[in-house]
């Protein structure tokens, strides 16, 4: 067996880290071989809480789970790291959109970006979780200078999923069967679901999905908002935001960022942006990416329309708002 990859989840003691621990440590992250350490952060009044979400790993007997280190120190749960997973911040509730969260939980990245800058890895993987999930991994990323940007991402793979699943739902295929989908922009109601390059296999033959769907103003209403509103309609449902399939969807972008993308396929993730398909620069903007060696890359050379350039850039505008109140707090 390989050396233990060091691993950390914040928010230890919440809703989606107690799906995402389970699937961390049985081997769905980071292979069926792989030996891992666990450090899990969460606040002082939580650590109760921790202590048995740590009995319950125990009494898992997982063979790949060598320690768990329950912390509320920071720089104890980042400690020459691989890879974080920082899920630790408020969730919305009903009546609020995502960046109503950014008062409460952009200093929580400011914070553990220093605190990652310091002690963990320079080759860490960042994940972030927490919403406004782009901006506080942009936030996150400007206060750990010393790590490369590239190293931080924020998750979107959610939206994906949920994307796909409609679009599989809608033609009666497995969910295996519907590719490449995207999703541009912010983890919020703005984001793009686009699936003008998406593919779907039916009845054994790969068409693009337009041309199985056979629906645009389907594709380009109903599924839209769909998506874009998922989040909400879990809150509104369940009285609490989405956790099983936040953390299957968290596991996924890290899965594949560990071992690469498969093939010609692409995944999207939120990552920093250099100005590709006509972005403004230093925006955590969700992307296509294809990835490989843990290093991703940016899809190239996707034909954008003047409808998909219209929704691509109202979400860039709104990330580069959130970027603005974002330093306005990290100032005071
Ligand atoms: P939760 O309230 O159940 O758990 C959050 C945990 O974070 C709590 O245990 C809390 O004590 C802890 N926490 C708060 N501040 C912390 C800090 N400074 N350091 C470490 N831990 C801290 O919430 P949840 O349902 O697990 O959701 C967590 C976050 O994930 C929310 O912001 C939610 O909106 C977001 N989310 C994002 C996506 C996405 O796709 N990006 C999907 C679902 C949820
Ligand atoms: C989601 O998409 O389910 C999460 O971001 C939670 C939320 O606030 O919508």
């Amino acid at each position: 067996m390989s050396e233990p990859v060091k691993v950390c989840v914040t928010g230890a003691a919440g809703q989606i880290a107690y799906s995402l621990l389970y699937s961390i440590a049985k081997g769905d992250v980071f292979g069926s071989d792989q030996p891992i350490i666990l450090t899990l952060l969460d606040i002082a009044p939580m650590e109760g809480v921790l202590n048995g979400v740590v009995m319950e790993l125990m009494d898992c007997a997982m063979p790949l789970l060598k320690e768990v280190i329950p912390t509320c120190d920071e720089k104890v749960a980042f400690k020459d790291i691989d890879a974080a997973f920082l899920v630790g911040a408020m969730p919305r509730r009903e009546g609020m959109e995502r960046k109503d969260l950014l008062a409460a939980n952009i200093k929580i990245f400011k914070s553990q970006g220093g605190a990652l800058d310091t002690v963990a890895k320079k080759t860490v993987k960042v994940v972030v979780v927490g919403n406004p999930a782009n901006t506080n991994a942009l936030i996150c990323s400007k206060y750990a200078p010393s790590i490369p940007k590239e190293n931080f991402s924020c998750l979107t793979r959610l939206d994906q999923n949920r994307a796909q699943a409609q679009i599989a739902a809608r033609l009666g295929i497995p969910n295996s069967a519907v590719s490449n989908v995207i999703i541009w922009g912010n983890h919020s109601s703005t984001q793009f679901p686009d699936v003008r390059h998406a593919k779907a296999i039916v009845n054994g033959k790969t068409v693009p999905v337009p041309e199985a769907v056979k629906d645009d103003n389907y594709l380009k209403n109903e599924f839209l908002t769909t998506v874009q509103k998922r989040g909400g309609e879990v809150i509104k449902a369940r009285k609490l935001s989405s956790a099983m399939s936040a953390a299957k969807a968290t596991a996924d972008h890290m899965r594949d960022w560990w071992f690469g993308t498969q093939g010609d396929n692409w995944v999207s993730m939120g990552v920093f942006s250099t100005g590709a398909y006509g972005i403004p620069e230093g925006i955590m903007y969700s992307y296509p990416v294809r990835i490989a060696n843990k290093q991703w890359k940016i899809v190239e050379g996707l034909e954008i329309n003047d409808f998909a350039r219209e929704k691509m850039d109202l979400t860039a505008k709104e990330l580069c708002e959130e970027r603005a109140m974002a330093e306005e707090i990290c100032n005071q």
